[in-house]
């Protein structure tokens, strides 16, 4: 059973990223055939600055490798590696209605927002290079958050218009994806994204990532009355990296007068940086050795290769091109 999914590198990972796409992703090397990318070519609808893009892929690779993704069970690639998914992309396109397309969350909240003219068309065509991801891999599950489900969807419709169009062809994928870390809640509370600057990352330097949860939002309940832990956003992001025993430890801290906010912040930082203490070496070495990590890549990319020719070419058969 083959297990797909790739994250844009557009940003080093926040902690929605971690808990709803990479942790899961990663834990399932043990009983599935992953292959994980980095998205560079679906990064280039906003990053254009190549040190950057060079960087933040750098940054996912490292991410993953000190989370523990091995790279001798799973196959970890950059997508840029093997353009071949863009030939598949134009293919795809060429089955997909642009009235498919208009239904996507993201073009839709362009067009909500009155930008929609002035986003690039890789924007919009968006969801046919991500369909062309997966089912060149003949993917069986996609681990991804819960914003990402409706592509996977969108991919089992143009994977079903095309093989009804040319003959069984693709196979068709599952979104996998995890209730409880479904929407991962940010600094202010909202969903954690980039976009709302509301993250907290867990490989920012330890004084950045203080200044972060130190500006997560609580209500004014003075310091000496009692404070509810359940509604609280410091709280709720502790009991996503705690033990049963912290959590209940904290929430008696709570229900104690004296005891206030930035104390509890205090508790978030030291749990995380805890936990991220061996993860943080790794990814601090694999930064400052960037050839290792084009090493791990280059190898994922040859072994990604095999499989993405022979689903390339059943394509190409399919609608009549010389098989290569
Ligand atoms: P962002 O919203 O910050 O731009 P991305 O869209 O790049 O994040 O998301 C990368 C992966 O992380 C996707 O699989 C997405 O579903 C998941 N993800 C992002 N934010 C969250 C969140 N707050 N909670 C759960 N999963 C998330
Ligand atoms: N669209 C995904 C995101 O924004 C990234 C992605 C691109 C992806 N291609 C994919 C995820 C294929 C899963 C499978 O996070």
């Amino acid at each position: 059973m083959i297990s797909l999914s790739g994250i844009k590198p557009t940003s080093t990972p926040h902690v929605g990223n971690h808990l709803g796409m990479i942790e899961p992703a990663i834990a399932l090397q043990d009983q599935y055939d992953c292959r994980y990318f980095i998205a560079d070519y679906h990064a280039m609808t906003t990053v254009h600055d190549a040190a950057k893009m060079r960087e933040y892929s750098h940054g996912i690779a490292a991410y993953f490798l000190a989370f523990g993704l091995d790279p001798k069970k799973c196959i970890f690639y950059r997508q840029s590696d093997l353009p071949q998914v863009c030939e598949l992309a134009w293919i795809l396109s060429c089955v997909t209605n642009m009235g498919l397309l208009e239904r996507a969350h993201a073009w839709k909240a362009a067009k909500d927002r009155g930008t929609a003219g002035e986003e690039c068309h890789g924007l919009f065509a968006y969801p046919v290079l991500m369909a062309a991801d997966i089912l060149i891999h003949d993917s069986d599950i996609v681990p991804v958050g819960k914003d990402q489900v409706q592509h996977v969807e969108m991919t089992r419709d143009m994977a079903e218009r095309f093989n009804f169009t040319f003959g069984e062809t693709f196979h068709l994928p599952q979104a996998k994806f995890n209730e409880t870390m479904a929407t991962i809640p940010g600094l202010d509370g909202r969903k954690m994204s980039k976009s709302y600057g509301n993250t907290i990352n867990l490989m920012y330097a330890p004084k950045q990532l203080k200044k972060q949860i130190m500006s997560i939002v609580t209500d004014s309940t003075p310091i000496d009355q009692p404070k509810e832990y359940e509604t609280c956003n410091v709280y709720n992001l502790y009991k996503l990296f705690a033990t049963p025993e912290q959590c209940a430890e904290l929430a008696e801290k709570y229900r104690t007068p004296g005891f206030g906010y930035g104390h509890a912040k205090l508790a978030l930082y030291d749990l995380l940086m805890e936990k991220t203490e061996k993860p943080r070496q790794i990814y601090n070495d694999y930064m400052a050795h960037p050839d290792t990590l084009e090493d791990v890549l280059r190898d994922g990319a040859a072994r990604a290769r095999v499989k993405m020719d022979e689903v390339l070419n059943r394509a190409r058969k399919a609608v009549g091109y010389r098989v290569n």
